[in-house]
Formats: C-alpha cells, sequence, structure tokens
C-alpha cells in the first residue's frame, strides 16, 4: 500500500475515537482541522505534485472516498448529537397542556355593596321592594314633604349641600340627598298601599371625621297599609338585626324627635362585643371585676331612626291617613356595616380610600 493511503486510513482511523465522543463545539473543529481547504486530507493531496497522470488519479480517487467517509462519520455524529439533545429536552423541558392554567386576579366586591346585597334581601325575603330614588333632589322631597317646612330648624340636622342648579317653582331648590327619607315622597307619589319598600342610596352631609364621611349609604324602609302598627316595625327591625349580625342580637326603641314620625325612635343594638351588659369579663370571666366594654360603655349601639309616619307626611303623598298608617325607617350602611362582628374598622374613612391593602381584607 502507498504511503499515501496509508497516511488516510491514518487519519481516519485517529478520528474514529474523537468523533464518538465530540461535542458540537467538537465536531467543528475535527471538520476544519481534516476537511478544511488546508486540513490534513488536503496537505496529503499537495504531496501527490510530482506523481504521473495514473498515479495521481488513482490517489485522488482514494482521497475523495475518504472525505466523503469523514463527512459521513461527522454528519452521523452531529445527528446523535441533536437526538441526545432532544431527548433531553424531552426528559427535563417539556410543558403539560392539560394543567389549568394560572387564573388571573378577578378582584370582588367593594365592601359596602357586599353589605347592600346582603342587606338587601334581608328586606326582599320579608316582601319589601327595592326602589331607587334620585341623588340630586328637590327641597320638596328633602325636606318639606316629610313635614319641615322652609326654615324649620329641624333642617339644621342635616348639613345640606345645595347644588348651583336652577330652583323649580313648584319643589324648590335641588340639594344632593342628606338622608334616604326622600324616598318616602316619590314612593307614596308612585305607588298605592301596601307599600313596602327599601330604598339604598348615596346620602352627602357637610361632615368628614372618623366616625362621619361627606358621602355615606343609607338605606329608607317604607311600610304603609291598614292597621300597621309599632308592633310590625319591631318585628321588622328584629328581623334585620337579627339576620345582619347574628341570632343573639336584641334591638331597642329608644323615644327620640324627627319631625317626619310620630312617636319617633332612635333603633340600638345590643352590643356583640359585651353581649349588651356594658361590661368585658376579667381574666377569670366573671362579670363583676370587669372593665367597661369599649366599644359601646352602655351596652347598645345606636343604629339609626324610626318611626311611625306623620299624618302629614301621608297627606302630602297623596295617602288619607284616617284609612292608612305605616312606619319608617333610615340607617347608615357603612356604620351599620363597621358594627358586624369581626368588622373592627377604626376609622370610616379607610372604606373609601382606594388602598387595597385595606380592602382585600373584605
Ligand atoms: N332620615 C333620618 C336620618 O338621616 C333617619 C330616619 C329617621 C329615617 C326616622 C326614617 C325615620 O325613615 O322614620 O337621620
Amino acid at each position: 500500500m502507498s504511503d499515501t493511503k496509508q497516511q488516510l486510513e491514518k487519519i481516519i482511523a485517529d478520528s474514529v475515537l474523537e468523533l464518538a465522543t465530540a461535542d458540537e463545539e467538537g465536531l467543528r473543529n475535527i471538520e476544519v482541522r481534516l476537511l478544511g481547504r488546508k486540513g490534513e486530507v488536503n496537505r496529503v493531496l499537495s504531496a501527490m505534485n510530482g506523481l504521473d497522470a495514473a498515479r495521481r488519479a488513482e490517489l485522488g480517487a482514494a482521497v475523495n472516498a475518504a472525505k466523503q467517509e469523514l463527512e459521513q462519520a461527522i454528519a452521523h455524529r452531529r445527528a446523535a448529537l441533536g437526538a441526545e439533545l432532544s431527548a433531553e429536552l424531552a426528559e427535563n423541558d417539556w410543558i403539560d397542556t392539560t394543567e389549568p392554567g394560572t387564573a388571573s386576579a378577578a378582584g370582588h366586591k367593594h365592601p359596602t355593596n357586599a353589605a347592600i346585597e346582603k342587606m338587601s334581601a334581608l328586606f326582599e325575603r320579608i316582601g319589601f321592594r327595592r326602589a331607587r330614588y334620585n341623588e340630586a333632589e328637590f327641597d320638596h322631597y328633602a325636606f318639606e314633604s316629610l313635614n319641615m317646612p322652609k326654615d324649620h330648624p329641624a333642617r339644621d340636622d342635616w348639613e345640606t349641600f345645595f347644588l348651583d342648579a336652577p330652583e323649580n317653582k313648584k319643589w324648590g331648590k335641588q340639594v344632593m340627598t342628606p338622608h334616604t327619607s326622600n324616598a318616602q315622597g316619590h314612593e307614596m307619589e308612585r305607588r298605592r298601599p301596601p307599600i313596602r319598600m327599601v330604598s339604598f342610596g348615596k346620602t352627602y352631609r357637610r361632615q368628614s371625621d372618623v366616625t362621619h364621611l361627606t358621602m355615606f349609604h343609607q338605606f329608607e324602609g317604607l311600610v304603609i297599609d291598614r292597621g300597621i302598627n309599632l308592633t310590625h316595625l319591631r318585628g321588622t327591625l328584629d328581623h334585620f338585626a337579627k339576620g345582619y349580625f347574628g341570632a343573639d342580637r336584641k334591638t331597642r326603641l329608644r323615644p327620640h324627635h324627627f319631625k317626619f314620625t310620630e312617636p319617633s325612635f332612635e333603633v340600638d343594638i345590643s352590643c356583640g362585643l359585651c353581649n349588651g351588659t356594658g361590661w368585658l369579663a376579667n381574666d377569670t370571666g366573671q362579670m363583676a371585676n370587669g372593665t367597661p366594654c369599649r366599644v359601646c360603655k352602655s351596652g347598645w349601639l345606636e343604629l339609626g331612626g324610626a318611626g311611625m309616619v306623620h299624618p302629614n307626611v301621608l297627606r302630602s303623598g297623596g295617602i288619607d291617613p284616617r284609612l292608612f298608617s305605616g312606619f319608617a325607617f333610615g340607617w347608615g350602611v357603612e356604620r351599620t356595616m363597621m358594627m358586624a362582628a369581626g368588622m373592627r374598622i377604626p376609622d370610616i374613612r379607610l372604606i373609601y380610600n382606594n388602598d387595597l391593602h385595606f380592602l382585600n381584607q373584605f
């Protein structure tokens, strides 16, 4: 065998082991080293200068065969590397397309809206119809039809915002509803007894501190029918208080004065922290040596106003007080919500600061 052929065979034999273990970069190096323009194989070829034509043809064929063999071996190894990589990816880098995705945060109802829904459902269960009346209101519905004539000092209790809007000849100036009692006049004009309505709405007063907001929500209840009396009012308030706060809570009516009801009351609910006693037990559970309740101080919490609808209010709504009687009540939504067990909201204004750290707790 000629030297040249031996050289070629040696090149091939030497590369076998290296090829078998080369990675992608190693393969590129081998390619350049053996098959490149100035590579080992071509160097063998240049040594043939000066040979006669027949020999050159023979050796040329041998060189080509060697080139082909090396190219095939490299391609073979490259294919094997590719297969290894796919196998590794298949093992370690896969996704399960049947796995449920990550749901994006959907948010939740604002605590005030959630409270309104819960309150509303309690009244709807005993036959109240949910109504909604104006937020920008005429003096007539906010005050006058509620038995509060112009310039009456009782109006001072509602620190009212007046709107810079045209006055109406019949209904007077426009205001932002200072209480939801404006619903009464509208309801009586629109419906005939029996009336059983609850209306939730926004209310506005010039006030802002730990327990007061410029804008807050109230709900107004109105029941008018033949023979309606105080016991119906009590039963309704009890149903609400037990449904919203818990079966162990009691209500109490405390005489008060509103121009639009006679008699009038403030509605109290027994305090949930001290169970209506006004005292918190000491460490050993004894009431006698306990401390005054830090929430209520007296055993009762004030919820809102109520009373039997004043005959003048019925008359103003076109209802004959000799045939019909009724009761009404009006409470703050936020205040009621804050009294629910476990709420512990120290400042009513937090509810509308739009701070998600606060809101996400509910
Ligand atoms: N409107 C009163 C307020 O804002 C609450 C109220 C008291 C409503 C007595 C009533 C009622 O319907 O009968 O303070």
